[in-house]
């Protein structure tokens, strides 16, 4: 094959091996050209664990505001529906605060933190542990369930709910909403019509919940985002995007870190074994299941500026997008990077960025893992799989597995 047909297979970012085996497509750029400029799509692909630090730490260099600053059209193109929704999309995306670059950003992030910091989310953990108590009652040895359906999502969206204090009646429809938004990222040229059914369903949703902190706060997340309309941080658009954006992230990537982690385990029995010995071990698993699989593969930034990164020059206005996939399997900085070592140790992961735009819902999605993966590791003693090869969403963001078929194998404990 000639280094141009290799190329040609490694810039369709949306060909099913790219889908199914991130780490293998990613993995061969990485070995070969780690600043890679992909022509189908015009834009950085960069793999190396050192390089993509370097990018994500220099928040001057590397803008988030990729959605504001760009006015090339999306890719893969879009249809003409979603051509005439594009200014739609753009003003959404353009609101949330991973899209913001300082002072803004910083002002943002600031009235947020409070309410995310460890300690602060230190404080749900009991509640975190009864929901999953109360989700695992509900498993029945000997039966065949989808754990997407039955664990990974019902977790992490009753407790979202709860911090955001929206009735648990809404659930069903939350995760409705997050799934259409899980479109952005996906390359059907019709995405955008399904994309926006989910942005104007997350805003009408959020409104009359805005409404009612901004009159009467409370302690839950929604009435700090009304603080900050009231200080002037953010207006009532930016008030609802945001909120929609908690509704969303807070749930959609711990659904995967739990669907991918109990993958992983199944795949991988003698680590099943070693975190069943010693449950004490699930902060370490969680973290290396976020490494091995992680929940977002990959996100973007645009230069500010003219900057080297390597031996190649990336120009001011270019797209990057950086591949947590491939700096996560970087054999540079992880031994065995293949291999699934529930005991990993250290595991300087980046699966959930780092610099400024550092997940604000890091310690939330991590007490979540932990908590779901100690308990199981408590109660089950092995899974069987029910689908030997589980199909992922097409998404070049978010490593979403469609279904994932087990049988709970021997008693619950
Ligand atoms: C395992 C679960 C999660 C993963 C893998 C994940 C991953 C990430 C990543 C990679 C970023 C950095 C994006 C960038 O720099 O462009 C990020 C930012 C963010 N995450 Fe998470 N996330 C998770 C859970 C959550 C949860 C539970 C919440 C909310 C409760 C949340 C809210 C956010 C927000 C608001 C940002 C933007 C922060 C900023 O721009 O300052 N995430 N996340």
């Amino acid at each position: 094959m000639t280094s141009t047909a290799q190329h040609a297979d490694l810039d369709d970012l949306f060909a099913d091996d790219a889908i199914r085996d991130p780490y293998a497509f990613f993995g061969r750029l990485r070995e070969t050209d780690p600043v890679h400029w992909n022509a189908r799509h015009q834009l950085w692909i960069i793999t190396r664990h050192a390089d993509v630090l370097t990018i994500v730490r220099d928040h001057a260099a590397f803008s988030s505001a990729v959605i504001q600053s760009d006015r090339r059209p999306p890719y893969p193109p879009v249809d003409d529906n979603g051509v005439a929704l594009l200014d739609e999309v753009r003003r959404f995306r353009g609101a949330q605060l991973v899209e913001q670059d300082p002072p803004r950003h910083t002002n943002m992030r600031r009235l947020l933190h409070q309410y995310f910091t460890a300690q602060a989310i230190e404080a749900w953990r009991p509640f975190i542990r009864s929901a999953v108590a109360e989700l695992l009652d509900e498993l029945r040895p000997g039966t065949t369930f989808d754990v997407m359906t039955a664990l990974a999502a019902p977790l992490p969206v009753r407790v979202i709910a709860h911090l955001m204090d929206v009735p648990p009646t809404d659930r069903a429809k939350l995760r409705e909403y997050a799934d259409k938004l899980l479109y952005i990222n996906r390359g059907e040229p019709n995405r955008f019509a399904t994309l926006v059914e989910g942005i104007r369903g997350m805003l009408d949703y959020a409104a009359p919940l805005a409404d009612a902190r901004v009159s009467e706060p409370g302690t839950d997340f929604i009435s700090v985002l009304a603080k900050g309309e009231h200080l002037g941080i953010m207006d009532r658009y930016e008030l609802l995007v945001n909120c929609a954006l908690l509704l969303f992230a807070g749930h959609e990537t711990t659904v995967n870190l739990i669907g991918n982690g109990i993958l992983a385990f199944i795949r991988n029995p003698d680590e099943w074994e070693k975190l069943r010995a010693n449950p004490e071990l699930a902060r370490r698993a969680t973290e290396e299941c976020l490494r091995f699989d992680p929940p977002v593969t990959s996100t973007q930034r645009i230069a500010a500026a003219d900057i080297a990164i390597g031996d190649r020059t990336i120009r001011k206005g270019e797209r990057l997008r950086w591949i947590i996939a491939a700096a996560n399997r970087d054999p540079e900085v992880f031994p065995e990077p293949d291999q699934f070592h529930a005991d990993r140790h250290p595991n300087p992961h980046i699966s959930l960025g780092a610099g400024i735009h550092f997940c604000l819902g890091a310690a939330l999605a991590r007490v979540e893992g932990q908590e779901l993966f100690r308990a199981l590791a408590e109660r089950v003693s092995a899974f069987r799989l029910e689908t030997p090869e589980p199909e992922y969403q097409p998404s070049i963001q978010f490593r979403s597995l469609r279904e994932l078929r087990v049988t709970i194998e021997g008693p619950l404990e």
